[in-house]
């Protein structure tokens, strides 16, 4: 593409400060759209691992007012390629080898959006580099790998972002902001689902090997783990749970498993129940994530932030209280904005190296308990 297309566009989104995106942004990200700074001083961005996540990431950051697409990373061919088409405007140079493209200069920041294996050395290298690194969630895949991640992040100039965009949600912040300001009373009790029919589809090979993707816990439930660490301003002190694998897996040597109930105690008058599988019906209610935090005077649905009052009265039609969303736009969008904004700043993100750890802390924590069939603490997993 044109280098004056991409100017354009840049120029384009810089002097429609009032639209959605700009609303939308963060100060310093607004800053940069409202100013007519050069193409020079827009944060120049890398990714390694340009797949489905990669993508969805590129194409939620490549209007983003105040950041270029300098360099894209992929040992797939086709998939380097087809990432290359979305943001063809900025006329990234392509790589094969991570740690060549970590040589070339005009880089500022770099997304890791690879197979869970390689976040931990992918991370540490972006970090060594000097680079800022949003990384995909799980952070890592052992407890080792995540103190490495953290020590190296606390002695790097760069920030850390993990990608547990759930706190970027206007739904979830509002909700868990009233839960924090006391207006369910006390938060006792989250009972979480995510169920649905189409990881199975997969075609992604990592995905379905533990010793790659950590299991279906690791890989997918820290979302779910964030929440319940966000809400309980904590992490989970010990797990006892049942899972296994039904369906599907064996003819094909995949060693996940396919559904699993897990309870988590974060301690006195704080549990958590949490069912999960890849085996319900399409069509079946439950065909969907659900997260919702019993508090003592309230019920809260954290994805929708509506909050349905405690009143005593078995058949009482008191109305539920929706509560305003905190900021507008899709989560991974708001997520990548915020991101930008921390880079500017050097502000520590709402996601950050310490929230990832222990999301995956308490997916490890919950793995180990399935695995032994028995009450697991987080001393022993720590131990
Ligand atoms: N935050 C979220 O909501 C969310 C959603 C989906 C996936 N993810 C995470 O994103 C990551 C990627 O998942 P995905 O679904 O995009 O997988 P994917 O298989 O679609 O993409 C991974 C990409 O990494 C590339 N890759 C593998 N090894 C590489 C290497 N050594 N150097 C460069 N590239 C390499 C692959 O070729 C592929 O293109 C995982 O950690 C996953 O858990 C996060």
């Amino acid at each position: 593409m044109a280098v004056s297309n991409r100017i354009s566009r840049r120029q384009f989104l810089r002097t429609n400060a009032g639209s959605a995106a700009a609303v939308l942004a963060g100060p310093a990200v607004l800053r940069a759209a409202q100013s007519n700074q050069p193409a020079g001083d827009d944060i120049c961005c890398g990714m390694i691992g340009t797949g489905g996540r990669g993508t969805a990431i590129l194409n939620a950051l490549k209007n983003v007012p105040g950041a270029r697409v300098t360099a894209l990373c992929d040992i797939d061919a086709k998939n380097l390629n087809q990432a290359s088409e979305i943001v063809a405007d900025d006329n990234p140079k392509l790589f094969k080898d991570y740690r060549k493209m970590l040589d070339f200069k005009d880089l500022d920041a770099v997304f890791v959006a690879t197979p869970c294996h390689l976040h931990k050395v992918m991370f540490v290298a972006v970090l060594k580099s000097g680079r800022h690194c949003y990384g995909e969630k799980p952070m890592a895949l052992n407890v080792a790998d995540l103190n490495e991640i953290v020590r190296v992040s606390k002695s790097s100039k760069g920030i850390f972002q993990i990608g547990t965009q759930l706190r970027y949600d206007g739904k979830a912040r509002a909700a868990v902001r009233a839960i924090h300001e006391g207006k369910i009373g006390k938060p006792i009790f989250i009972r979480m689902s995510r169920h649905n029919d189409w990881d199975m589809a997969h075609d992604r090979k990592w995905l379905f090997k533990r010793k790659f993707s950590g299991d279906t816990i690791v890989e997918q439930a820290v979302h779910e783990f964030d929440a319940c660490n966000w809400v309980f301003k904590g992490v989970a002190v010990r797990a006892a749970g049942f899972g296994g694998q039904a369906v599907l897996f064996e003819p094909e040597g995949r060693d996940l498993m396919d559904h699993y109930t897990l309870s988590l105690d974060y301690g006195k008058n704080k549990k958590v129940s949490y069912s999960h599988s890849w085996i319900s019906g399409s069509k079946a209610p439950i065909n969907n994530i659900q997260l919702a935090v019993l508090g003592s005077e309230a019920t809260i649905d954290l994805l929708q932030a509506t909050i349905y009052p405690r009143t005593g009265r078995r058949f009482d039609k008191t109305e539920s209280i929706k509560l305003e969303p905190e900021l507008k736009g899709h989560r991974n969008r708001l997520a990548v904005e915020a991101f930008f904004d921390c880079c500017r700043q050097g502000k520590k993100p709402l996601a950050n190296v310490e929230t990832g750890r222990d999301a995956t802390l308490v997916a490890l924590l919950g793995r180990m308990a399935l695995d032994t069939e028995r009450v697991v603490t987080m001393k022993e997993l720590l131990a």
